[in-house]
């Protein structure tokens, strides 16, 4: 894919790293600055080749934070599947701040139907999760020309069985501590940018 769409509205995304100097001023930018795409502007943009799938979301402000993060990441579609509530809702919006008036979703009630249509239709299924056989998300192989599908879990349950065993990546977030998992709206953070970072 190619991301000259991008660079007119993102000049940084062609500059080199900056040292930050004790001469050199680097003031704080205000929201306004930050000369974002409007929510209308964001729906006419290109996407990157990238959806989400939630398989049975139980928090709220997790919900509204892939809102977020996906709307950041320039997400083409959020798909919430099973008992992943819908907006609108007080505590999505909490955490959307707005990104569920830019994000194109929908709510699809069996997520291994999702699955199986997206797969038919050339996405390549990639589940975020910790099984036996996964692929270090830092390891996930350059291959041109793709578009994908990423699936997040339920946040006690984890994805589907059905599901991991239908993908064609696992894709794994090496832990150093002490904690098991990470939260599932963080994981979104990580990995999407991960994504995203292919596709500039
Ligand atoms: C809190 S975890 C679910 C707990 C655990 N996977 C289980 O099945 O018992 C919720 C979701 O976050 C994501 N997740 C959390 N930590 C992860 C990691 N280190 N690598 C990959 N996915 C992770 C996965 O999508 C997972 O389904």
């Amino acid at each position: 894919m190619d991301a000259a769409f991008l660079i007119n509205k993102h000049p940084k995304l062609v500059k080199e790293t900056y040292f930050c100097g004790m001469s050199t001023s680097n003031k704080k930018l205000k929201l306004w600055e930050l000369d974002r795409v409007s929510p209308e502007e964001f729906k006419e943009q290109q996407k990157f080749p990238v959806v989400v799938i939630l398989d049975s979301i139980r928090s709220l402000n997790n919900v509204g934070s892939f809102f977020r993060t996906c709307d950041a990441f320039n997400v083409e579609k959020l798909y919430l599947c099973g008992i992943t509530a819908t907006p609108p809702h007080r505590e999505i919006t909490k955490t959307a701040i707005g990104a569920t008036e830019s994000m194109e979703w929908e709510h699809v009630e069996n997520v291994l139907e999702l699955c199986d249509r997206l797969k038919a239709e050339g996405y390549q299924l990639c589940t975020i999760e910790q099984t036996e056989n996964t692929t270090l998300l830092q390891n996930l192989p350059e291959v041109k020309g793709e578009k994908f599908a990423v699936v997040f879990g339920n946040e006690v349950d984890g994805v589907n069985q059905e599901i991991v065993d239908r993908s064609n990546y696992v894709l794994e977030i090496p832990q150093f501590g002490t904690k098991h998992s990470l939260n599932v709206s963080v994981c979104a953070g990580v990995v999407l940018w991960e994504f995203a970072k292919r596709f500039i």
